[in-house]
């Protein structure tokens, strides 16, 4: 048995075949597995937002090293993301990430394959110091690039975890993006629906800090996301009944801007009552906002999403046999957010395939993987001399949202009750 299979085998034991199974880490540690000798390796380079990332794949999945260098520390401190701050410290950080990752898979520059970075969609300053950086080091070693979309990077992490065939509905949930999307192929997206404002990592993260959660002892290094995930497993979220975004609009499209003005408006109210005037204060009713705020962004979640899934069904878009949601993105870690979605798929029939955390936040490694799978199909692979530039806005797929709004899909009752999490 090669190496990939007994870590295969690894993989499928820690498996619980009902449960909202996160698939397990795929790294390989240095000497415990020997890697296939034919295998060709991709270095991945992330650097769209506020995670400067790299890592080296090869062809079967294996990581043999990674590095990730998260900004969110200095990001929370300044109350969000300073794109030049941002920029600033990739620029300090890349090479020594870059170098990290080569240096724990044990190989050297040369018996590179290809070299993979994100291109689009991002901040444009951050992207741009991936891209020089990835432009010199393929230049300098000789070695093809392939530019990388990060949303579809995103969307395709699953496969290296997985045997997981197209065509599968897939749902990004991050910082920067909600979507729905169809993927039919590597390159090969319907996209369903998409944000009509904000994305739902953004509004957790803005009510995070209009609650001023840097200040609670528990969450002060918490990214809003996992603070308001941490608070709420303590709260009751029937304390504060927020309307679900857009239940008469009968397309996959999201909207979370309302919903944090809901949210905000409340928190005022409170403010005012309790008497709290700065930010050093909070608020005696916090877990309880945030398990309303979480409740309400996962039941608007899992409401687009069904939508999608019924309008796939109606269309025989996907595959009679083991259909499958990918749910992946920064906010895919949420536990919450994870068991709606579980519900939503055991009453659809859909198998629900989430990544460990680690592969659905941003990471060299989900980057890696995308520029495998164009290295065995042969696509997107350019020469070294070649002049490439980053795009800051890039659609994922064909855009049909339209015809989804043209089916008006009504959606059939659904009580997606969450039993409460606890720690
Ligand atoms: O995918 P990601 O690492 O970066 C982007 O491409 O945006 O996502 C970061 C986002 C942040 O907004 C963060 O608050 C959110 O993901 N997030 C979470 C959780 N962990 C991170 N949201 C909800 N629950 C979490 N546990
Ligand atoms: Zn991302």
């Amino acid at each position: 048995m090669h190496c990939t299979a007994l870590q295969r085998m690894f993989l499928l034991k820690g498996l619980k075949p009902n449960a909202c199974r996160p698939i397990l880490s795929h790294v390989v540690k240095r000497g415990t597995y020997c890697r296939q000798a034919s295998s060709r390796l991709v270095l991945g380079i992330e650097t769209s937002c506020d995670d400067t990332g790299a890592a080296v794949v090869d062809e079967t999945g294996l990581i043999l090293g990674e590095s990730l260098h998260c900004q969110k520390v200095v990001h929370l401190q300044t109350g969000g993301i300073i794109p030049a701050v941002a920029q600033r410290l990739h620029r300090e950080n890349i090479s020594r990430v870059v170098q990290e990752a080569i240096d724990r898979s044990g190989i050297s520059p040369s018996e590179l394959s290809a070299v993979a970075t994100t291109v689009k969609p991002g901040l444009s300053l951050s992207l741009g110091i991936g891209l020089d950086f990835s432009l010199a080091f393929v230049k300098q070693h000789q070695k093809p690039f392939i530019p990388i979309h990060h949303m579809e990077a995103h969307a395709l992490t699953v496969r290296m975890l997985e045997p997981v065939e197209f065509p599968f509905l897939v749902l990004l949930i991050s910082g920067g993006h909600a979507l729905l999307a169809l993927a039919r192929g590597i390159e090969d997206f319907l996209l369903l629906g998409q944000s009509t404002d904000e994305a739902p990592g953004d509004t957790l993260d803005k009510v995070a800090r209009r609650l001023h959660l840097r200040n609670h002892p528990e969450c002060s290094t918490m990214s809003g996301g996992q603070a308001i995930e941490y608070l709420a497993k303590q709260g009751n979220r029937h304390n504060f009944l927020f309307k679900t975004p857009m239940g008469q609009v009968f397309d996959c499209n999201f909207s979370f801007a309302g919903l944090r003005n809901q949210v905000s408006m409340v928190i005022d109210r409170k403010e005012l009552e309790e008497g709290v005037k700065s930010g050093d204060q909070l608020l005696s009713c916090v877990n309880d906002i945030a398990a309303g705020t979480q409740h309400t962004v996962a039941s608007h979640i899992a409401k687009r999403t069904h939508r999608a899934i019924l309008f796939c069904k109606a269309r025989g878009l996907l595959p009679q046999h083991n259909p499958t949601l990918v749910v992946s993105g920064g906010v895919a870690s949420n536990s919450y957010i994870r068991e709606t979605l579980k519900l939503l798929t055991d009453a659809t029939g859909l198998h629900l395939l989430c990544p460990p955390s680690k592969f659905c936040t941003d990471n060299g490694v989900m980057v890696a993987w995308n520029g495998v799978e164009k290295l065995r199909e042969g696509r997107g692979i350019l020469p070294c001399t070649e002049v490439v530039r980053y795009e800051p806005k890039a659609p994922l797929g064909i855009d049909i949202t339209a015809e989804v709004k043209d089916a008006a899909i009504r959606l059939p009752p659904l009580k997606l009750k969450v039993k409460k999490l606890t720690f």
